[in-house]
């Protein structure tokens, strides 16, 4: 029987592509001729030394990685790297900039804040409830780095270009963009993403890091909380969480091999996000939140006339197979997170709906 799929526009966990769930399931109970499953193999089991040495090779090759950087995965999500940064790189007398650019880097503040580090919160949009990203920032010379949230998943906000920090290292909160665009790799000391949005299933964490960054590390940072030790040991000095891992792995071959890389992902997101946008931009209807210069091409976020209108939109979007519209529940109003996986077809059928919507009800 063929599976009911819908238009999932979730803000993660979120859409994969059809074609990687279907190789997830055919693979499912016979894992390259093992005669176990992926969930039922050793971590210790050449198969999966392979599946990890492919994602690490893999994420590499599509950002253009050098063999400066380790590519680590960890369990406990972005919010665990949240506490892992400033507990790793900010031993006594270093000092960190932070910008706030709302929720995640509120988060990633209120961290190195509890373990009373030295940070300097050098800009913030809250002034106009992170509804855009802040420009000329001073940043600190003496930094050891900046942090950044690439993207604000709630607010609708990006960086389209990141700010000049002067040689200091950016430590970036990539979730809700990674892999959606070519990066200058090497302005970064660390680069993090909770798969969950735009390259797997939750469970993974991809940490990818410069390996000077390592000799910071205060000796005193517990075992499992210490970049170095998954550095040292590829990922692997636990059972690291095997399906997510795989899962990503034929995420990140399908970026290379089905769609060719970053550069072809970037224009084929942003064909996305202009059908949204520029449909809005022509409407008294819809709202787009974030300001014009500071919209994530990821996560569309919108208002309609009323609340009420909003629930409505929600529901009957969700009866014409287009779910996971509703806005973040600190925000409220609507969402579209258009990820990686998202197809310019399920974006159409989008603006069709809204259309339809707003012919009936404007
Ligand atoms: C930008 C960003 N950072 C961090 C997080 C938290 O991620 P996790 O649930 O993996 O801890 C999210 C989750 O939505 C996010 O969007």
């Amino acid at each position: 029987m063929k599976a009911k799929r819908i238009y999932n526009f979730n803000p993660g966990p979120a859409a994969l592509p059809l074609t990687v769930l279907e190789e997830v399931q055919e693979n499912f109970l016979d894992f390259r001729g093992s005669g176990m499953s992926i969930t039922e193999i050793s971590h210790r089991s050449r198969q999966f030394d392979d599946v990890v040495n492919d994602a690490v090779a893999r994420t590499k090759r599509l950002l253009g990685l050098s063999d400066n950087f380790e590519v680590l995965f960890i369990q406990g999500g972005a919010s665990l790297q949240f506490c892992m940064i400033p507990m790793n790189f900010l031993a006594p007398g270093k000092s960190a900039d932070y910008v706030d650019t709302g929720t995640w880097s509120t988060k990633a503040i209120k961290e190195a804040q509890l373990q009373d580090k030295s940070i300097a919160v050098v800009a913030s949009s809250e002034d106009k409830n992170y509804s855009y990203i802040p420009k000329n920032i001073s940043f600190n010379d003496d930094a050891a780095f900046v942090h950044l949230t690439s993207n604000n998943t709630i607010k609708g906000t990006q960086w389209a270009e990141f700010p000049d920090t002067k040689g200091v290292p950016i430590i970036c909160d990539m979730s809700s963009d990674i892999m959606s665009r070519p990066l200058e790799v090497n302005r970064f000391g660390m680069i993090y993403a909770g798969a969950q949005k735009n390259i797997g299933p939750a469970g993974a964490c991809l940490v990818i890091i410069r390996k000077d960054l390592l000799d910071w590390i205060p000796d005193t940072v517990p075992t499992m909380l210490k970049y170095s030790t998954f550095a040292a040991k590829n990922s692997m000095y636990n059972t690291p969480p095997c399906f997510a891992v795989y899962t990503v792995q034929l995420m990140l071959k399908w970026l290379e091999e089905t769609i060719g890389g970053l550069q072809e992902m970037a224009a084929i997101n942003q064909e996305k996000a202009q059908l949204l946008y520029g449909y809005m931009d022509g409407s008294d209807y819809y709202r787009a939140t974030a300001e014009a210069d500071s919209r994530s091409p990821m996560n569309v976020t919108f208002r309609l006339p009323s609340e009420d209108l909003e629930k409505q939109f929600v529901e009957q979007a969700l009866a014409s197979d287009l779910g996971g519209l509703k806005g973040h529940r600190s925000v409220g109003g609507c969402r579209a997170s258009i990820y990686n996986a998202i197809t310019l077809e399920a974006v159409q059928a989008l603006v069709d709906f809204m259309k339809a919507f707003e012919k009936e009800n404007g």
